[in-house]
């Protein structure tokens, strides 16, 4: 991808410097609070090579987070397509981000996102944008609302990849966004 330049951030594709950082975020018990899984440092660095690799087929996808004035990596955000969500029509493509909670509180997820929404709505022609993240999560529907998406109760699920023991992490809220309410809220 080539990197996209907001405000206060650098959107770019993973280096090895972001190992570390990129571990934490899977690993935190607060970051990873609506999440059933872990990662170790070895699960973080193969995860963090697929998504460096999916950024170099396509051109976008959970993309690191780079504050411009202290080069410091934040965490990630960008746009995906969801697997194995029956849920979504094929070929759809969501929206999502996970900071390290000292970079929470300061709009970094919602500039990021805003930019993505450029990206998906722009020079991918999409249609529309989804995203979806478990109900109760408030500070990841919060940016959803921030950047324009509306509430689709009618397509909330629950997750299939998330068994009994996370009974509460089952239950997902779905929002979308279509490019002309997008363009109209330019
Ligand atoms: C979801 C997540 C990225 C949201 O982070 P966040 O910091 O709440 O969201 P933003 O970066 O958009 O920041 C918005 C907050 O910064 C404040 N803010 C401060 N300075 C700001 C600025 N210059 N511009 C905009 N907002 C600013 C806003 O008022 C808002 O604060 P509030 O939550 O008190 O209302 C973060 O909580 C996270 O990583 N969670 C764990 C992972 C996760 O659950 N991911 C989603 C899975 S679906």
């Amino acid at each position: 991808m080539k990197p996209i330049r907001t405000t206060r951030l650098l959107l770019r594709n993973w280096e090895e410097r972001d190992r570390e950082l990129f571990h934490r975020i899977n690993s935190d018990p607060i970051v990873m609070e609506f999440f059933p899984f872990r990662r170790d440092r070895a699960q973080a660095d193969a995860k963090l090579d697929e998504l460096r690799g999916a950024i170099r087929r396509n051109g976008f996808g959970f993309a690191a987070i780079e504050i411009m004035a202290t080069g410091q990596c934040a965490g990630f955000a960008g746009l995906s397509r969801p697997a194995g969500l029956p849920t979504f029509r094929e070929g759809a493509v969501e929206i999502g981000w996970r900071l390290a909670p000292e970079f929470w509180g300061k709009g970094y997820a919602t500039e990021a996102a805003q930019a993505w929404l450029a990206v998906g709505f722009g020079s991918l022609g999409l249609d529309e944008i989804v995203s979806f993240a478990v109900a109760g999560n408030s500070r990841s529907t919060a940016v959803m609302e921030r950047i324009g998406m509306a509430r689709d109760p009618s397509a909330d699920f629950n997750h299939p990849g998330i068994g009994e023991d996370h009974a509460h992490l089952l239950r997902h809220v779905v929002y979308r966004l279509q490019r002309a309410d997008w363009q109209t809220s330019l």
